[in-house]
C-alpha cells in the first residue's frame, strides 16, 4: 500500500497536536495543514488557505491527491466542508454540517437529548424577547443564558441577578450581538466539569480517556472564561482531599448512557455523526449531566490526550471515515498535563508580534512537547543580517505539556519548561490540575 497524504485543517494547538500523533504513523508520508502556524510548519507543509475556504481547500485536496483530510475547527464543519468533499469522493474525519448542529446549535442539541432521555439541565427555548424575560423573571439565579448558534465560546452567559439577565437577553434577542437567532435558557448546575470525547461512526462508538480543562483565565479559577488555559489527562477518582472525583463508574455511566444514546440518536433521526463527539459533562449531586456537545477534538484536551495514543491514528481516522473495522485503540497509562500560555490581557485584548526565545531548552526533556496555538514568523534585520523571529500572534500562544508516570511527575516537568520560555507578554496559570494535586 502507498502512503498517504494527509490534510488537517485548522491552525492551533488542537490541530498541531493532531499533526504530532499524524507524524507518529507508518502509513502517513506526507503532511499538509491549512492554515497552520509556525509550529506546526516545523511538522507540516503550511497552506495558506483559511478553514472556512471550502472550493479552495477541496481543490487543493483533489490537485495533490490528499487520501484524508482532518478537520480541526467546528466552524469548518458547520460551513458544510466534509459534505463539499464527500460530494467530490474525497475522504475526510469530520461530521456532516447536519451532524455538525449538535454543537451548532444549541437548541437542537438540546432537544435531541430531550428526546433520547440523555441527562442534561432542565431549558427552555426563545426567540421572543418579552417571553425569555417573563420566564427568566419567574426562575431562580444564577441563570444560564446559552446564544444558540457558534459564538468562538463567547455564547454562554450566567447572570446572578434580573438585571443582568434581562441585559444579557437584550444583547442576545434585541441587539443580535452574537449574531441573530434563538436563546436558550438553562438550570444552573453546579459540581466538577470535565470531558469525554469519543471517535464516533454513526452508533459505533469508541472513547478516548477523560481530560479536564480550565476554562477562567486566573489561578483559583478566578477571572474570565477563555477558550481554556490548560488540561490534564488522565482523571484520577479522588480529589486532593480525598473526596470522590471522576470514577471508573462515572466513565461508564457517560459511555452508556449519554455517548451512545446521543450517537443512536442521531442515527435515528437520520443525521449519523462520523468524527470526534466531545461531551462537556458535569458531575452534579444528581449524577452526570451534559453542558454541551462539540463536533470536534476539544482544545486544549487533545493536547493532553493525544500524546497518550499508542495506537496509529490514521488507522483510526480510515475506519471512521470509511466505516471499516476499527482496530484495537491502546493508550499509555502515562499521564500528560499541560499549561497554556497566553498573551498577557487575553481574552479581553491583547497585543501580539513579541519575540520568543528558549523553546529548544524547553523541549531538551525528551517527555516534554510544546504545541503552537497562535504563533508566526517575523523577519528581524539587524547589522545587514536577516533572521527569522518566532513571535505571539494570538491569545493563547502556545501549551507546553510533559508526560510522567502521575499527574504530579507530569506537571513538575511542564513547569520546569514553562519556566526556560523567554517572551515579555506571555502569562499563565500554574494550578492546572488543582482539583487533583
Ligand atoms: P460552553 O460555552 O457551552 O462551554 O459553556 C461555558 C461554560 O459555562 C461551561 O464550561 C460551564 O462552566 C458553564 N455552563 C454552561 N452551562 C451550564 C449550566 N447549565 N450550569 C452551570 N454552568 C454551566
Ligand atoms: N475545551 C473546550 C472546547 O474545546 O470547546
Amino acid at each position: 500500500m502507498s502512503k498517504a497524504k494527509v490534510l488537517v485543517i485548522g491552525g492551533g494547538g488542537r490541530e498541531h497536536a493532531i499533526i504530532d500523533a499524524l507524524s507518529r504513523s507508518s502509513k502517513v508520508s506526507k503532511i499538509y495543514c491549512a492554515p497552520g502556524n509556525a509550529g506546526i510548519a516545523g511538522q507540516a507543509k503550511c497552506v495558506p488557505l483559511d478553514d472556512v475556504q471550502i472550493e479552495e481547500l477541496a481543490d487543493f485536496a483533489e490537485k495533490n491527491k490528499i487520501a484524508l483530510t482532518v478537520v480541526g475547527p467546528e466552524v469548518s464543519l458547520a460551513a458544510g466542508l466534509t459534505d463539499e468533499f464527500v460530494s467530490r469522493g474525497l475522504r475526510v474525519f469530520g461530521p456532516s454540517r447536519a451532524a455538525a448542529r449538535i454543537e451548532s446549535s444549541k437548541d437542537f442539541a438540546k432537544s435531541i437529548m430531550s428526546k433520547y432521555g440523555i441527562p442534561t439541565a432542565g431549558y427552555k427555548t426563545f426567540s421572543d424577547y418579552d417571553e425569555a424575560l417573563a420566564y427568566v423573571r419567574e426562575g431562580s439565579f444564577p441563570v444560564v443564558l446559552k446564544y444558540d448558534g457558534l459564538a468562538a465560546g463567547k455564547g454562554v452567559v450566567i447572570p446572578e441577578n434580573f438585571e443582568d439577565a434581562s441585559k444579557t437577553l437584550g444583547d442576545m434577542l434585541l441587539d443580535d450581538k452574537f449574531g441573530h437567532g434563538k436563546v436558550v435558557v438553562e438550570d444552573y448546575l453546579t459540581g466538577p466539569e470535565f470531558s469525554f470525547m469519543c471517535f464516533v461512526d454513526g452508533s459505533r462508538v469508541w472513547p478516548l480517556p477523560l481530560a479536564q480543562d480550565h476554562k477562567r483565565a486566573f489561578d483559583g479559577d478566578e477571572g474570565p472564561n477563555t477558550g481554556g488555559m490548560g488540561a490534564y489527562s488522565p482523571l484520577p477518582p479522588f480529589t486532593a482531599s480525598g473526596d470522590e472525583f471522576v470514577t471508573a463508574a462515572d466513565e461508564a455511566y457517560a459511555l452508556e448512557h449519554i455517548m451512545k444514546p446521543v450517537a443512536a440518536g442521531m442515527v435515528a433521526e437520520g443525521i449519523p455523526f462520523k468524527g470526534l463527539l466531545y461531551g462537556g459533562l458535569m458531575k452534579t449531586p444528581d449524577g452526570i449531566k451534559v453542558i454541551e456537545f462539540n463536533c470536534r477534538f476539544g482544545d486544549p484536551e487533545t493536547e493532553v490526550v493525544l500524546p497518550r495514543l499508542d495506537s496509529d491514528i490514521y488507522d483510526i481516522f480510515s475506519a471512521v471515515a470509511d466505516g471499516t473495522e476499527m482496530p484495537e485503540i491502546e493508550w499509555s497509562s502515562d499521564a500528560v498535563l499541560g499549561f497554556v500560555m497566553a498573551s498577557k490581557g487575553y481574552p479581553v485584548s491583547y497585543k501580539k508580534g513579541f519575540e520568543i526565545k528558549g523553546l529548544d531548552s524547553a523541549l531538551s526533556d525528551p517527555d516534554v512537547r510544546i504545541y503552537h496555538m497562535g504563533t508566526s514568523f517575523k523577519s528581524l534585520r539587524s547589522d545587514g543580517i536577516s533572521s527569522e523571529a518566532l513571535v505571539t500572534a494570538g491569545g493563547r500562544v502556545l501549551m507546553v505539556v510533559a508526560r510522567g508516570k502521575d499527574l504530579a511527575g507530569a506537571r513538575d516537568k511542564a513547569l520546569g519548561a514553562v519556566g526556560k520560555i523567554e517572551c515579555g507578554n506571555l502569562f499563565f496559570r500554574s494550578d492546572i490540575g488543582h482539583w487533583v494535586l
